[in-house]
């Protein structure tokens, strides 16, 4: 069964892909935004850090991401949803991951430019209760048929600080999993399918999953 990234900057689509994913195929997600909120929700700190568009501490993010890994079933799959984002968690990444008996097999970036990522997040609205990204033109979730709202981190400042720090924390990673050869460029500026298409043919993915 296959491990892999998903990484990209805010708004790239890693969640909009990780979803489509998910719906065919022996695989389950571990996301540390999720992970981030749910922790800021118990910590003001750790609220003011995301609000800043900064990172939380590498340890803390690491050692909940360790405790989800464990519990997967051995038979499942992982797609990491922007973990990680440090040349320290990736190290820690693959050390945990062999201590469960798992590789990585293939990070995927997505590329999408500062302009188009500054679009999206301006128009995103989420559901307060269940979180997922809804349709702009009908702003009420399917799910839990409340009204959208903005991501208290898509504040118009709190967005130009979070390419910062992808920029700063995370590009690296893309030399160090291009120099592990795992890394599948994939271009984030085209529609959801398209996005989707290219994912599952770099990787193979009908015959390898
Ligand atoms: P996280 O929740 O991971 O946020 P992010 O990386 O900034 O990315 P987003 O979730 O905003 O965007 P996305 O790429 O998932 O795009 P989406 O599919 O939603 O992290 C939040 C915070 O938590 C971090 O800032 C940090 O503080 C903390 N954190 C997280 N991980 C951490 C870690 N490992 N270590 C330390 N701290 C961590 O799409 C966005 C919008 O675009 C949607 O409206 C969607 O409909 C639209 N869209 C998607 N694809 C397309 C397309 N192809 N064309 C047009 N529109 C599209
Ligand atoms: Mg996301």
């Amino acid at each position: 069964m296959r491990n892999f990234i998903i990484m990209g900057p805010p708004g790239s689509g890693k969640d909009t892909q990780i979803e489509a994913l998910l719906e065919s195929h022996n695989l389950t997600m571990i996301s540390s935004g999720d992970i981030a909120r749910k922790l800021a929700s118990e910590n003001n700190l750790y609220k003011e850090i995301i609000a800043k568009g900064e990172l939380l501490d590498d340890k803390v993010i690491i050692k909940e991401v360790e405790k989800e890994i464990s519990q997967i079933e051995p038979a499942l799959g992982i797609i990491f949803d922007g973990f990680p984002r440090t040349v320290i968690q990736a190290e820690k990444l693959n050390e945990i991951l062999v201590n469960n008996g798992r590789t990585l097999d293939a990070a995927v970036y997505i590329h999408v430019e500062e302009e188009e990522i500054v679009k999206r997040l301006s128009s995103r609205l989420v559901c307060p209760i269940c979180k997922r990204n809804l349709d702009p033109h009908n702003n009420i979730c399917p799910e839990c048929n409340v009204e959208g709202i903005r991501r208290s981190d898509d504040e118009p400042v709190t967005v130009i600080n979070r390419i910062q720090t992808f920029l700063d924390k995370t590009m690296p990673l893309v030399s160090y999993y291009k120099d592990r050869g795992i890394l599948y460029e994939i271009n984030g500026e085209q529609s959801v399918e398209n996005v989707t298409k290219d994912i599952l043919e770099r990787l193979d993915f009908e015959s390898k999953v």
